[in-house]
């Protein structure tokens, strides 16, 4: 009986390691955040916004009783001087804070509106044609049309900063809705509003289309979308989807796939080197690589990683690529776990019997 009690004493320490220390770990280490959301509708963005928001006033406000109470204390004329400009500063962020908040959290609720309203438009193909040849392919090729990129990578690099992806595919990856988005303002459906502030003096390198009307989007939408792209299954869509929407800007060197921007201009471009990703399944995990794809910005604040609007199927294409790469070995160990446990049985049974045979003969 004292085995099984031992058993018992043994299987609770188990238990409360994996249902109760590990997971309040985990949460500890990774803050909530707001799942992988493929609604598009910019509510998730502003709510983060305006919370982001929230949090710099607090800072400014306490920043103000900072300086007022160095203020105080100060005695030199030059610190004093000094402080108080300081102090000005804080104040005026105080005042003006809330109102510039609010009406950017109105702007971008109101652009995620107008992208859903053109994504449900029926587009016209033909129209859409004409927009494209008129305003994308100078950039873009557009292989599945028989139009391949006008000037190599390496040129394409060095105009750009990163070499635009061909578009035969955009309109299968990208969630409609957000494509609409896109195509109005690169930057807001990116989410990298910080990056190209006012202040950044950056432009970002694609125009933005915001003099067309929505149903030009949608137009444009819709020559995407009747692009007759050959049709993938499994892996060969994993991985098309993944060099498709991942593959300007990283590398994945397991696969032997180098990112189509050569990689000096891509540090110049982003400020960061992409990291390669064989590894990143294994490193971040298959949950966090799900909400980061989505909105990088929601899980690290400031990122120069944009948002690269996939649908579910696609991103799942993605991941499934990655896991592929980067642990090729995961069916086959999770097959053998079941004969790792049967052995394991096997073996106790056979042990607990030549210990009683043992026994039996002491006793
Ligand atoms: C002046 C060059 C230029 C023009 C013109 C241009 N693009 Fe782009 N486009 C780019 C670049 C550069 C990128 C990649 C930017 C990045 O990833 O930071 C890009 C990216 C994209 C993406 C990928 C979006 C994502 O989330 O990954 C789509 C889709 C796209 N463009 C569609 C279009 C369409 C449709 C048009 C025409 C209406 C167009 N582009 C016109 C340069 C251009
Ligand atoms: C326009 C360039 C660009 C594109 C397109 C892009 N990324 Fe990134 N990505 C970056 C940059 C830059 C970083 C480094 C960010 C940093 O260090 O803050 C990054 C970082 C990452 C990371 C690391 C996150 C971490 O926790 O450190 C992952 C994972 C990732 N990207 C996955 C992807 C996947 C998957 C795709 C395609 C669906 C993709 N990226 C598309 C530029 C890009």
């Amino acid at each position: 009986m004292k085995e099984l009690k031992i058993l018992a004493v043994l299987a609770v320490l188990v238990g409360i390691t994996y249902y109760g220390i590990e997971p309040y770990a985990h949460h500890e280490m990774h803050p909530p955040v707001a799942p992988a959301d493929f609604t598009y509708n910019g509510k998730q963005e502003v709510a983060l916004y305006t919370k982001t928001m929230d949090e710099k006033l607090v800072a400014a406000t306490e920043n103000v009783a900072v300086q007022t109470a160095e203020l105080a204390k100060a005695t030199d004329a030059k610190a004093k001087e000094a402080i108080t400009k300081k102090l000005e500063k804080a104040k005026s962020e105080v005042a003006t804070l809330p109102e510039t908040a609010k009406a950017e959290a109105q702007r971008r609720t109101d652009f995620w509106k107008t992208a859903n309203h053109t994504a449900a438009l029926e587009g016209n193909v033909t129209n859409g044609k004409v927009l494209v040849d008129a305003n994308c392919i100078a950039c873009h090729g557009i292989d599945a049309a028989g139009m391949p990129m006008a000037i190599s990578n390496a040129d394409a690099a060095a105009s750009y900063g990163v070499v635009p992806p061909d578009l035969s595919s955009a309109a299968t990856i990208y969630d409609a809705k957000y494509l609409a988005a896109f195509i109005a303002s690169p930057v807001d459906a990116m989410h990298i509003q910080e990056k190209y502030s006012p202040e950044s003096g950056k432009t970002f390198p694609m125009p933005s289309y915001n003099w067309m009307q929505p149903q030009e989007i949608a137009d444009v939408v819709a020559y995407l979308k009747s692009l007759s792209v050959k049709k993938l299954e499994g892996k060969e869509a994993h991985k098309a989807t993944f060099e498709a929407a991942c593959g300007r800007c990283h590398s994945m060197q397991y696969a032997k796939f180098e990112s189509t921007t050569p990689a000096d201009a891509l540090k110049t471009y982003m400020g960061t080197t992409p990291p390669d990703l064989s590894q990143y399944i294994k490193s971040r995990g298959e949950h966090y690589l799900h909400d980061f794809i989505n909105d990088p910005q929601a899980l690290l604040a400031g990122t120069a990683m944009p948002r690269v609007g996939l649908t579910e199927v696609a991103q799942h294409d993605v991941i499934a690529y990655m896991e592929e790469i980067g642990d090729p070995k995961k069916d086959e160990r999770i097959s053998l776990g079941i004969y790792t446990l049967a052995f394991t049985l096997v073996f106790a049974i056979l042990g607990y019997l030549w210990k009683r045979k043992i026994w039996s003969e002491v006793h």
